[in-house]
């Protein structure tokens, strides 16, 4: 088991104290492509971390709600949303523990996540009562290792397992160079996925 599945919120919060953004100021670039093919409206994104990625669907108009455990991180998120000037919701909440509420959202967002295994089974299964009518799902996560339910990294044909009843309008897996902020730099294997509820 690695330090970061060992330790909790202490972990990501220490990391999160540097000046500097860890995964950079600018959004994830595949949610770049996936999120103009999503109808405006509420969006969650977990574990959000700094915010990049909730400035960016707020800047696009969506409604955000940002959620992680780590309070610094989401300080920090509040900082560049205040740059940008454009308003977040903010929930500290741990993913053991959070609901995705019925029929509350036209786009989940996952960006570099990777919960415990548990955990992202209980939230994707959610998915489907979860988001509104034609609402979207958009991940990209690290892929590592045997592609098995019990991974926290697995590959893309586990987690479309994980998603079901969506609909999978993109799917890829594949080696990818990484350039953001200073922890995700350079190649690494990558599951991408755009996928949407009936509408
Ligand atoms: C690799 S970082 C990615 C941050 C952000 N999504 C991004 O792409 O910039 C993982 C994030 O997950 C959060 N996190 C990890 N485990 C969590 C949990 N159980 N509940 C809530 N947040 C969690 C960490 O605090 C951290 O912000």
């Amino acid at each position: 088991m690695s330090n970061k599945e060992m330790k909790g919120a202490a972990y990501w919060d220490d990391r999160f104290q540097a000046p500097a953004y860890a995964y950079g100021e600018a959004p994830n670039d595949f949610l770049q492509w996936a999120a103009p093919q999503v109808k405006l409206g509420k969006a969650v994104s977990l574990c959000e971390g700094e915010g990049r990625n909730a400035v960016f669907l707020a800047k696009m108009g969506f409604e955000v709600t940002a959620v992680d455990f780590s309070r610094v991180g989401l300080n920090k998120a509040k900082a560049l949303a205040d740059l940008h000037k454009v308003t977040l919701n903010y929930e500290v909440a741990d993913m053991k523990d959070f609901e995705l509420e019925n029929n509350a959202w036209d786009l989940v967002v996952s960006v570099f996540a990777q919960p415990d295994a548990d955990i992202r089974q209980r939230l994707y299964a959610r998915l489907g009562q979860s988001l509104k009518p034609g609402g979207a799902f958009i991940l990209e996560s690290k892929v590592n290792g045997e592609s098995t339910a019990a991974n926290r990294y697995p590959g893309v044909d586990t987690l479309i397992q994980d998603i079901q009843p969506l609909k999978v309008a993109f799917s890829k897996q594949g080696e990818r160079e990484l350039n953001e902020g200073s922890y995700h730099v350079g190649l690494h294997t990558t599951a991408q996925i755009l996928a949407f509820k009936n509408a």
